[in-house]
């Protein structure tokens, strides 16, 4: 039989006809070695807390906290980023915990770095908005605003104090002006040279952060528009990328992750130090909720999503579902 016109003489769906095809022919896959847990340990509970906005993620006990550490670097997850959560009343203006060498963040370093050695690259968030009464990301002026050079020097206090509980990483997340260089050079006069910043480069001021307001009990009334980025700004994220990579950063992150995916293959292109994405609170509640209600195939969408940062030229992926994700690889032998 004649065909009208002689289309198709090339057929792309060739390439898709088996598994195994499918697999030769892949140009991007998520393997254990690119995610890191973001974890969070409580101050003062014996028994982690579930968090009712990102079911199946808890605030640990600094035992439990242990034993999913020891879990993810088992399952060979690249490292677990650490978020400390202080009784209420050691909250203040000034984010004292912070820079208690006792602080929960600090005991949940120790702990970690005591379970899992070198096995897991040990990072912690370097911020005060987990510290502070007023749950902002900074210390505030005599107008209530954030102010941005007051908050450097505490940053620069809570990086050593950190540093001296074994962090190997700290991710300064507060978007201050100026915040990768200050740290590092308050890293390097007490001889922490080898301590790493995991600089949140690009940070957009985003409705999906609200699950995490719980995840770490936080005090924040306001919101943080004037230092995160606005989200209908896309230039802006290359200007901080040339200054945090001027002021030292050795590796630099784009969040949240899938609204931004379009920045993060600028950020991607453009940086010679490896690139993460944070896969963040509101989109691990937004497959868990839809997956939950059968509206979605769980472990389709996570992997699909975890996929769309390796192919948008992320290295690494920050995830809730990191060690979950790594264990099934490791059954499915991807
Ligand atoms: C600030 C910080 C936040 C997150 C990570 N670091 C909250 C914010 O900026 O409002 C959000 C992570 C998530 O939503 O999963 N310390």
């Amino acid at each position: 039989m004649e065909r009208a016109g002689s289309f198709p003489t090339v057929r792309p769906r060739r390439l898709r006809t088996t598994p195994a095809m499918r697999r030769m022919v892949a140009e991007h896959r998520v393997h254990p070695a690119d995610l890191i847990l973001p974890a969070f340990v409580r101050e003062g509970v014996g028994e982690p807390v579930p968090i009712a906005t990102m079911p199946g993620v808890v605030q640990h006990s600094l035992d439990s906290l242990r034993k999913a550490a020891g879990e993810a670097a088992e399952a060979g997850v690249a490292g677990i980023m650490l978020f400390g959560v202080p009784e209420e009343e050691k909250k203040d203006a000034v984010g004292s915990p912070g820079t208690d060498p006792d602080g929960i963040l600090q005991r949940g370093l120790r702990a970690v770095r005591a379970e899992t050695g070198d096995a897991l690259v040990v990072m912690s968030d370097l911020c005060l908005d987990e510290v502070t009464d007023h749950g902002h990301c900074g210390v505030l002026d005599a107008r209530g605003e954030v102010d941005n050079d007051a908050t450097l020097a505490r940053y620069a206090e809570m990086a050593l104090v950190q540093a001296e509980a074994g962090a190997q990483v700290l991710g300064p997340s507060g978007m201050m002006d100026g915040q990768v260089g200050h740290v590092r050079a308050a890293l390097d006069a007490a001889g922490h040279r080898d301590v790493s910043l995991l600089a949140y480069t690009v940070k957009y001021a985003s409705a999906f952060y609200g699950p995490f307001r719980e995840a770490v009990n936080s005090s924040l009334t306001g919101d943080r528009k004037a230092y995160q980025q606005d989200p209908p700004n896309a230039r802006e994220a290359l200007r901080e990328l040339a200054l945090d990579l001027a002021e030292g950063a050795d590796l630099v992150m784009v969040k949240p992750g899938l609204p931004y995916l379009d920045i993060l293959r600028q950020i991607a292109d453009a940086s010679p130090v490896p690139v993460a994405a944070y896969q963040i609170s509101g989109e691990y509640a937004m497959v868990e909720a839809a997956a939950e209600r059968g509206w979605l195939d769980r472990e389709r969408a996570i992997e699909e999503t975890l996929t769309s940062f390796k192919r948008a030229g992320a290295d690494l992926v920050l995830t809730y579902w990191a060690t979950e994700f790594a264990r099934r690889w490791g059954r499915d032998g991807r």
